[in-house]
């Protein structure tokens, strides 16, 4: 064999193996996003502990799941365990359970990956002491109401009734959270969502009517990326909100941050959710929201993504676990796992597109049988951690033929 012709036969394998690897050794999704983007999944517990829930996943179950993370993702996002119901239920300095939340910062650690901190201000899983007033009476702090928000399950902070806290009170708790949390996991935590999901699905007012605004103001935002940035001033900054593909929420948004840079809030970055479903958006529809979200002039993630492949998904754009029950509803569309793949395809084709913006790329779970909308059978990975249709489309999107 001559020389050229062995270094050409060579060159071949490289490139071959580059794009497809072989099939004792399969192309992973951190390695086919390598020069695009992070790619990530929101671990839960079980899998940041290690330790099986006994109820909805196994021992064997949950070793299957970790190692799945650590061969496919170079990125992870905590599904619940650094919201503040969870990690500070209880008032003062006394009152956080770190436990959980070291463990996946440690999880993060000691396999070389991009940590994410979600979230630190925000209407829901927060409990109704943050927004209660000085010595409230217990029934208070139990109670429900009065904000159109009524009938919610209590102590997540979606309908507190009580005597409120003061504007003051609440900024000092909202400082004090913040100041304890980024400052523990500082370095460790590269990218926090300082407030999630405070902009109004419908109407005209920009900024959802939670409690929040209700007693601090609009500047709640402000002061939350304040504090974060004090806590912590290397840490990326973003804010994070789902329905980002419609364009009347998007505006919205991009009202905001506008707002917000012309004040000098350090907000860094956008986090787009992408909650979406099988029929929506279309390719059209998502590069036109990348294009317009870019003109903002901050890095993109695509912070939670899924694609719902429920019938009653097709109408649904919201974000609220409690809507699961009808975006899940009628079981899977024709030809599901088809759709699902066509519609990651389409999706990481604008991603792909959009690479000088988009920076990180995060699956909202690692796989159908931990998904919070598991039946919508949302992600790539089945139940059992078996990569489906929508895992090679991705593959071949994000690898150059
Ligand atoms: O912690 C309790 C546990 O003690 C109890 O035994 C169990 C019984 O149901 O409930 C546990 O709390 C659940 C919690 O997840 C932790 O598993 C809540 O009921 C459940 O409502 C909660 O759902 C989470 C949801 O946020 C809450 O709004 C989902 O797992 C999580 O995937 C979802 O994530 C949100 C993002 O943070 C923000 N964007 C939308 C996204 C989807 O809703």
């Amino acid at each position: 064999m001559n020389k050229r012709f062995t270094s050409v036969l060579a060159l071949a394998v490289v490139l071959t193996a580059g794009a497809h690897r072989s099939e004792a050794d399969p192309m992973t999704l951190k390695d086919a996003c390598k020069d695009d983007f992070l790619i990530g999944a929101a671990i839960n517990r079980t899998i940041a502990t290690g330790a099986a829930d006994n109820a909805n996943r196994s021992q064997e179950q949950v070793e299957k799941d970790i190692a799945l993370v650590k061969e496919q993702f170079n990125q992870i996002s905590p599904e619940n365990d650094l919201k503040w119901q969870l990690i500070q239920p209880r008032e003062g300095a006394d009152g956080y359970d770190f436990g959980p939340a070291d463990a996946y910062v440690n999880f993060g650690l000691s396999n070389h990956m991009y940590i994410v901190g979600h979230t630190l201000v925000w209407h829901n899983q927060t409990p109704n002491w943050v927004f209660a007033g000085t010595n409230p009476p217990p029934e208070a702090i139990n109670a429900n109401a009065g904000d159109g928000l009524a009938g919610r399950p209590a102590g997540r902070g979606f309908g507190y009734g009580g005597p409120r806290a003061s504007r003051e009170e609440l900024l000092q708790r909202m400082h004090d959270h913040i100041a304890t949390v980024v400052g523990r996991y500082k370095g460790k935590v590269k990218v926090w969502d300082v407030v999630n999901e405070a902009v109004a699905d419908n109407g005209t007012n920009i900024l959802r009517n939670s409690l929040w605004l209700q007693i601090i103001g609009p500047d709640f935002i402000a002061k939350a990326f304040q504090y974060a940035h004090e806590a912590d001033p290397d840490a990326i900054l973003r804010y994070n909100d789902y329905g980002l593909e419609g364009a009347s929420k998007r505006h919205k948004l991009i009202t905001l941050i506008r707002s917000l840079q012309a004040q000098g809030v350090p907000v860094m970055a956008i986090g787009s959710q992408t909650h979406v479903n099988v029929s929506s958006p279309s390719f059209e529809t998502e590069d036109q929201a990348l294009t317009e979200l870019a003109t903002l002039g901050l890095p993109i993630h695509i912070t939670e993504l899924d694609v719902n492949g429920s019938q009653g998904g097709r109408r649904s754009t919201g974000a609220d676990v409690a809507n699961n029950a009808a975006t899940t509803q009628g079981g899977l569309v024709d030809n599901a796992n088809q759709r699902l793949a066509n519609q990651y395809a389409s999706l990481f084709r604008a991603f792909l597109k959009h690479r000088d913006s988009v920076k990180v790329v995060t699956l909202w779970g690692v796989n159908d049988g931990v998904s919070w909308r598991a039946g919508g059978r949302p992600l790539l990975f089945d139940a059992n951690d078996q990569p489906k249709p929508a895992f090679d489309a991705v593959i071949k999107e994000a690898t150059p033929q």
